[in-house]
C-alpha cells in the first residue's frame, strides 16, 4: 500500500532478536544488551503471524535482521514457513555470517532468496579489534558456505568508517574483479556508541568515488547507487543515508523483535503489535504505513530512533 507521502511500502524488515554474537563497537557496548525479561521478545509463531499480516498489506519482500539474526533458535523453520506465505515474492536475510558455516545450507533448503553478510573489514587484527568476539576467519568460511550452499549474488555490507576502514576500500573493490558479488559501502550512522564519535569517523561515501574514479556507474538498486569496475564480475553498491539520503525513495517498514513497528529507522515513533490479531493487526500496520515520517532528520542531529541499531534491526 501507498504511505501518506505517495510512497509504495511493499519491504519489511523483520527483527527476530537484538542479541548479537558480536559486540562491533560502534553498534553496542562491550557488555551487550541488557538481558530482557523472557517473553519481552516475539515468538516464532508471533513473527509469522506479522509476517502475514504485513503481506496482506502489500509487502511483497521481507528481510531477517538482528541483532543476529542466526543467534535465534528455529531460524530455519521461521525461514521454511515465511516462505510459503503466498504473495511473498522475495525472503532475505542479514547476517554477520558466523554461523553460515552450519547455517548456509539448511536456510537456502527452507527457501531464503538472498543473503547479505556484514563485513567491516579484512584484516584480521582489525575484525577481532572492531567486533571484539569475532574471528575474520569464521566470517570467510561463512561466505564460501554461503556459495556453496547456491546462493548467488551475495551482497557483502560494510560500513565505512574514517581511521579505520578507508585504507581498505582499494582491497574490498579488487574482491569485484575476483567475485561476482556486490560489495556496498555503508556511510555509517550516528546511533548507539558512535554517536559520540569524532566527526572524522563519518565519512561520505562519495570519497571512494573521487578516488576511484575508473567505477563505472550501473543502474540503481533499491537505496544502493552502483558502479562496476571495468571487467569486474561483481559490482559496486554505494549506500548514503547521510549524504544523499533516499528517504523519498525509500519502500520499507520495520518491526522490532519486541513488537512495534516503525515506519522509519530514524524516528521515535513506534506502534505497538503485539496482543492484536487478524484484522486488528492489519488494521494497525495499515495505519504504521499511512503514518510513516516523511524523512530523517540526520544532517541536522542524531538519529531519533530512541533506541540502538541491534534493538530495532540493521
Ligand atoms: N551505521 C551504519 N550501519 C550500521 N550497522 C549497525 N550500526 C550501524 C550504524 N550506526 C550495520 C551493520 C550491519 C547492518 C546490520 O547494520 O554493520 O551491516
Ligand atoms: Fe552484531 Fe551487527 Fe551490531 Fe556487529 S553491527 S554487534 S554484528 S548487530
Amino acid at each position: 500500500m501507498q504511505d501518506c507521502c505517495g510512497r509504495t511500502i511493499d519491504y519489511l524488515r523483520l527483527s527476530v532478536t537484538d542479541l548479537c554474537s558480536y559486540r562491533c563497537r560502534y553498534c553496542m557496548e562491550p557488555e551487550g544488551v541488557e538481558k530482557r525479561a523472557h517473553g519481552d521478545i516475539l515468538s516464532l509463531e508471533e513473527l509469522a503471524e506479522m509476517a502475514e499480516a504485513a503481506v496482506r498489506c502489500g509487502v511483497k519482500k521481507i528481510r531477517l535482521t538482528g541483532g543476529e539474526p542466526l543467534v535465534r533458535r528455529g531460524i530455519v523453520d521461521l525461514c521454511r514457513t515465511l516462505r510459503s506465505i503466498p504473495g511473498l515474492e522475495e525472503l532475505c536475510l542479514t547476517t554477520n555470517g558466523q554461523r553460515l558455516p552450519q547455517l548456509a545450507g539448511p536456510l537456502r533448503q527452507a527457501g531464503v532468496d538472498r543473503l547479505n553478510i556484514s563485513l567491516d573489514t579484512l584484516r584480521p587484527d582489525r575484525f577481532a579489534a572492531m567486533t571484539r568476539l569475532g574471528r575474520l576467519e569464521e566470517v570467510l568460511a561463512g561466505i564460501r558456505a554461503a556459495e556453496a550452499a547456491g546462493f548467488s549474488g551475495l551482497k557483502l555490507d560494510t560500513v565505512l568508517i574514517g581511521g579505520f576502514n578507508d585504507d581498505e576500500v582499494g582491497d574490498f573493490l579488487a574482491l569485484t574483479m575476483v567475485y561476482p558479488w556486490e560489495v556496498r559501502f555503508i556511510e555509517l550512522m550516528p546511533m548507539g556508541p558512535c554517536a559520540a564519535w569524532d566527526k572524522s569517523c563519518f565519512l561520505s561515501v562519495d570519497s571512494i568515488l573521487q578516488r576511484y574514479p575508473t567505477l563505472q556507474e550501473i543502474d540503481p538498486q533499491g537505496v544502493a547507487r552502483r558502479y562496476r569496475l571495468p571487467g569486474a564480475r561483481g559490482t559496486v553498491g554505494l549506500i548514503s543515508p547521510l549524504s544523499h539520503d533516499f528517504c523519498a525513495q525509500c519502500r520499507r517498514i520495520r518491526i522490532t523483535s519486541d513488537g512495534h513497528l516503525k515506519g522509519c529507522l530514524h524516528s521515535g515513533e513506534e506502534l505497538p503489535l503485539r496482543g492484536l490479531h487478524g484484522a486488528a493487526l492489519e488494521a494497525a500496520i495499515r495505519r504504521g504505513i499511512a503514518q510513516k515520517p516523511p524523512r530523517h532528520h540526520l544532517a541536522e542531529r542524531p538519529s531519533d530512533a530512541g533506541r540502538t541499531m541491534n534493538r530495532i534491526g540493521g
